[in-house]
């Protein structure tokens, strides 16, 4: 046995041959394309412990100097979702009488959302993702670093887990969602990030038919 830096830890690569790695790297691609953000909830209750499961997977994500500058808030009781509605509501109203540009308002058509948000009570869980723009150790300020790109890749990962459990979600940004951090009572180093509703989709529930760039629209090789 070979010894190793202290600190550090053999890596255990899991081998697949060529065959395999196509038809894995296939299959994921295929089950990833079907997930779609849904704006209609059924209210049918999911286990948390699956709640669990994908919030750890989110915390899987790589993150700058390692600091998972993250806190993911779980809100099942109805108070606080009733609490949501109403100030994600009053904000959405804004937005859409005023504050979005006439450009943004067009280029939301397809979706035919307006600032209503009844999801936001119907649906089992919203999860809450907020940012830690410094840690706070005591009484003092660490930095965290790359904060903006650490949690976005940990809320695709908490996306891709939500689809791969069978479940559904929409990345809703109600903004400004300083109302979060208030209803949640959060800590002054947390900033609310998305809010994301998660459960089953409604009977019947349908979305939007849009097409996904080509692999020539996105990707150059060099
Ligand atoms: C950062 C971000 C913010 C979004 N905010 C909202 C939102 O506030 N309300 C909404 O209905 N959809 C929102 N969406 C969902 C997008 O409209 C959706 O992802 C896009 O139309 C593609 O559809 P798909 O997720 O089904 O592939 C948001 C998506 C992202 C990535």
């Amino acid at each position: 046995m070979p010894d190793h830096q202290p600190g550090f830890i053999p890596y255990a690569n899991e081998v697949l041959s060529p065959a395999e790695m196509a038809e894995r790297s296939q299959s994921f691609f295929q089950q990833m394309d079907r997930r779609r953000s849904l704006r209609f909830f059924s209210d049918q209750t999911v286990d948390r412990k699956v709640i669990e499961n994908i919030i750890l997977t989110a915390s899987t994500a790589p993150s700058g100097a390692h600091k998972q500058p993250w806190t993911f808030c779980v809100i099942a009781d109805p108070g606080i979702k009733k609490a949501i509605r109403e100030a994600a509501e009053a904000e959405e109203y804004e937005n859409y009488h005023g504050r979005m540009t006439p450009e943004w308002i067009e280029d939301l058509l397809p979706f035919g959302t307006d600032w209503q948000k009844p999801f936001l009570e119907i649906a089992p869980y919203l999860i809450v993702v907020f940012k830690k723009i410094y840690d706070q150790v005591g009484d003092q300020q660490r930095k965290n670093y790359y904060v903006n790109e650490s949690i976005g890749i940990a809320t695709g990962f908490l996306l891709a887990a939500i689809h791969q459990a069978g479940l559904v979600a929409l990345t809703h940004t109600p903004s400004p969602m300083n109302f979060l951090q208030k209803i949640l009572q959060r800590p002054s180093n947390e900033r609310a990030f998305m809010l994301i509703p998660v459960g089953f989709p409604a009977d019947n529930a349908e979305v939007p038919d849009l097409k996904r760039k080509e692999l020539s629209e996105i990707a150059v090789f060099y």
